[in-house]
């Protein structure tokens, strides 16, 4: 793979994947693009950066998509006819404590906003470059190395797997993004873009907490390993981090 772009790559999950493309773990590109918001808190990110030069920070608000032509511009002017190979639509928002009593107009609209439009959005804006990425490695068939929209979902996404209710601005943006995966998969299957939903699993994030069972570092590197054995007939499917399918 020549590149990926991850959003909310400044912590997390995000910031995970980023480390493991830089150290080039199972993926070795050359260019690696990933966003924040606010690159006075990514201090990790931004050192990185300082000793890597194939990383690109790129500074974006996921909630303004007037602003993704700069996504745009910011990875055309490094990749060039080229194009992008991997877009992982990472960044994500989740509001606890919203049994139906209690959930409020804002927080769906607010996790709408990042967990759903903004993915369908970016990619949108981000689609002639892995038209591109697609074009340039003709000779390969469908993979990540290729041309992929990795979608990171949530296994609370999951309408069939939803026995304990509550969760309804997560759940539903989730379950809304893996829709949209869905489409894509249809939508770009004749230009060889493969397109999946990814549950990393529970992890030790500020979104996963402290009791999650699964390390940054071994969500990640399954996510990946899980990538790289990916094949034109996995497109348009829902996956968890060890390649395990999972009910839509
Ligand atoms: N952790 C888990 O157990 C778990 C389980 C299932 C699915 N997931 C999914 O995995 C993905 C990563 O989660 P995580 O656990 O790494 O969460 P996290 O540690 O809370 O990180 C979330 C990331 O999203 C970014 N983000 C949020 N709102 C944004 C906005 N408006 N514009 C730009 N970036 C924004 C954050 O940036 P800032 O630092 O600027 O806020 C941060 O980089 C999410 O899509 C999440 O739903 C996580």
């Amino acid at each position: 793979m020549r590149s990926v772009l991850i959003t909310g790559g400044n912590r997390g999950i995000g910031l995970g994947l980023v480390k493991k493309f830089v150290q080039g773990t199972k993926f070795q590109p050359e260019f690696i693009f990933a966003t924040c918001r606010d690159i006075s808190k990514a201090t990790e990110l931004k050192s990185l950066a300082d000793s890597n030069p194939n990383l690109h920070i790129i500074t974006i608000d996921l909630k303004n998509v007037n602003d993704y032509k700069k996504v745009f511009e910011a990875v055309n002017e490094v990749v060039g006819e080229a194009g992008l190979n991997l877009l992982i639509n990472n960044a994500g928002v989740s509001t606890k404590f919203t049994r139906l009593g209690l959930v409020k107009e804002e927080q769906l609209k607010d996790n709408f906003a990042i967990n759903t439009i903004a993915p369908i959005m970016l990619t949108q804006n981000l689609l002639p470059l892995l038209k591109k990425g697609a074009k340039s490695q003709e000779d390969k068939p469908m993979s990540v190395s290729r041309a992929a929209i990795v979608n990171i979902s949530s296994v609370l996404g999951s309408i069939s797997q939803n026995d304990s209710g509550g969760y309804y601005p997560y759940r539903c943006s989730k379950s809304a993004l893996n829709a949209a995966t869905k489409s894509m998969s249809v939508d770009l299957k004749e230009n060889a873009i493969l397109s999946i939903s990814m549950h990393p699993g529970w992890v030790k994030t500020e979104m996963g907490g402290m009791q999650a069972p699964l390390e940054v570092d071994k969500s990640v590197d399954d996510i990946l390993n899980t990538l790289h054995n990916l094949k034109a007939e996995d497109t348009g499917t829902f996956l968890q981090h060890d390649g395990k399918s999972l009910p839509w």
